[in-house]
């Protein structure tokens, strides 16, 4: 059955845009589980734009399984190895992005990016790393020891909105991806970003998934139908997945 990992990030932005002491993620993960959520992901950005130190400390001790994500910086891995999350997904960060832009350049800092792979393990931590669906990334993700891959479907939901043609070229590009990290590399394959109720549809498609991180849509639909709703509505969508 495939996964649903619900990223609550957005209910902390709301909460920093006043510097607030509500809404809680923390409040807001525990109905996500009680809607059936598989698991709860949450990014301490090095900028703590959103998630907190606090929020982190929080979700590790008491959710059912924490998917951390984090830039690969010593600070994220001292964090990560105290508070043993379930999962860290390793993702690239910049600091005027208005959210995570690409995938990680697993090629480009290899020794990096698998020193944390090794480093994360050793803690207990199952480890995936957000990746474009690119042949050489997969294969540098497998070889840095990585149980998991992310596929990035940003470009896929920009695509969406742009036309059929670009759309199923993106969606090819994150099937063929998934085919060659699951048949050849014998990865476990997960994907996020900007999955919506509707573009959900042709992520189905994409065979071999085992997890969807899905965030900004849960909590956008969440306004108008609270957050358990929202996150039933999502599962719902997702058990017609087939593969
Ligand atoms: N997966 C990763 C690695 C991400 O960085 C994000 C965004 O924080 C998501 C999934 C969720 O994306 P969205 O909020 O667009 O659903």
């Amino acid at each position: 059955m495939l996964k649903l990992g619900v990223n609550i990030d957005h209910v902390a932005t709301l909460r920093q845009a006043r510097k607030s002491v509500y809404p809680d993620p923390f409040a807001a993960a525990l109905l996500c589980e009680k809607a059936g959520a598989d698991g709860i992901t949450a990014h301490l950005r090095e900028d703590r734009r959103h998630i907190q130190d606090s929020d982190m400390e929080k979700l590790a001790s008491s959710v059912n399984r924490l998917n951390m994500e984090m830039a690969v910086t010593e600070e994220m891995i001292a964090i990560a190895c105290r508070l043993k999350p379930a999962n860290c997904c390793l993702v690239p960060e910049k600091r005027q992005e208005l959210t995570t832009e690409g995938g990680l350049d697993v090629v480009g800092s290899f020794d990096k990016i698998s020193d944390a792979v090794r480093r994360l393990s050793h803690s207990g931590i199952t480890v995936s790393i957000f990746i474009d669906p690119d042949k050489e990334q997969l294969e540098a993700a497998a070889k840095s020891g990585a149980p998991f891959v992310e596929l990035h479907t940003g470009s896929f939901a920009n695509a969406f909105l742009r036309s059929v043609q670009e759309k199923e070229e993106e969606l090819n590009r994150l099937i063929e991806a998934a085919v060659y990290a699951h048949n050849t590399l014998k990865l476990e394959v997960n994907a996020g970003h900007g999955i919506d109720y509707v573009n959900i549809d042709d992520v189905l498609r994409i065979p071999h998934l085992h997890e969807l991180n899905i965030g900004h849509s849960i909590i956008s639909r969440s306004i108008y139908t609270g957050i358990e709703q929202a996150t039933r509505e999502m599962l719902v969508k997702m058990a017609a997945y087939k593969f």
